[in-house]
């Protein structure tokens, strides 16, 4: 049976086209009855935002460049850049030595989950709905780490929710694993907007509370899925395609664990062919931990 839709009226098309910019401007996502400002909001520090422990600078006094008085008349100076709580005026390296800082503070996993929710001096935090912080077992012998939450972990504040997640899921099951049997975080815990992925700067602030979090959790295996979790915690510049499949020793204060590199379950639901890779990398997963391999 042929079922004919009626055309769109003007004032729907209209409310369609705007809908599709909003869309391609990364809001692909409803996540509150009332919208937010957070980029106003985040002008104001919020209350709870710890403050910064180093006694602010003394102020300097204003100096027009060249040390040469404006003339009388000229344009006034640019307005000042928003700011995002200290994520605007730090500097990468001082953030991220600050990160190295507080990560290390951390005794135990709930410590720096409170931790990374004070931090402020990573500016994705302003934009993303709730921290990403981990789902699973501490317990667990495996660690699962991906690159950053997306619009349905973000919404949740779980990582792995959408597509990718269920296809992880699967993939665990295939081995005998669930989310009971292994513990699955991110290296960067909140979402860039519109899903882009997370600048290096952004990824060396949060990596000092992830390498803190493999630490907490001390697992046997890491497997990192894709090309972003494997590069940062490895070093290695090489593409997923090089890598995959391989174990890299990687040091923790009890002693060494595998990492493992393999693709990311993104990745594998726009290539479905590349599966039977994946599926050699998890087997080669549950022979490590049946002490096979
Ligand atoms: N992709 C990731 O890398 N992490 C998630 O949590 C979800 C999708």
């Amino acid at each position: 049976m042929l079922i004919s839709m009626p055309s769109p009226t003007d004032a729907q098309a209209d409310l369609i086209a705007y809908l599709d910019f909003h869309v391609e401007a990364g809001a692909d996502a409803v996540l509150d009855e009332q919208p937010h400002d957070r980029f106003g909001e985040a002008d104001t520090p919020a209350p709870t935002l710890r403050a910064p422990r180093r006694p602010a600078a003394a102020p300097r006094p204003a100096a027009p460049s060249h040390g040469l008085v404006p003339p009388p008349g000229s344009p006034p100076p640019p307005a000042p850049a928003r700011t995002f709580g200290r994520a605007a005026s730090a500097q990468p390296d001082e953030a991220a030595s600050d990160a190295r800082a507080r990560a290390r503070e951390a005794k135990s996993l709930d410590e720096l989950e409170k931790i990374l929710a004070d931090f402020d001096a990573c500016p994705l935090r302003f934009t993303a709905k709730n921290l990403v912080f981990a789902d699973g077992n501490p317990e667990a012998r495996v660690m699962f780490l991906g690159e950053a939450p997306g619009a349905d972990e973000d919404r949740i504040g779980k990582p792995f929710m959408g597509r990718s997640g269920q296809l992880l899921d699967k993939m665990m099951a295939a081995v005998g694993l669930d989310r009971t049997s292994a513990y699955i975080g991110n290296i960067v815990p909140w979402r860039p907007p519109g899903n882009r992925n997370p600048t290096p700067q952004e990824v060396a602030v949060c990596r000092p509370f992830v390498e803190r979090q493999i630490e907490l959790v001390d697992p046997e295996v890491i497997v990192c899925l894709g090309a972003p979790a494997t590069q940062t915690l490895t070093g290695t510049k090489d593409g997923i395609l090089r890598t995959r499949g391989r174990l890299f020793p990687y040091k923790l204060p009890t002693g060494e664990a595998k990492l493992l590199a393999t693709l990311h379950p993104a990745f594998l639901l726009r290539q479905p062919v590349q599966k039977r890779l994946a599926w050699r990398d998890f087997r080669a997963l549950r022979a490590l931990l049946d002490g096979k391999a």
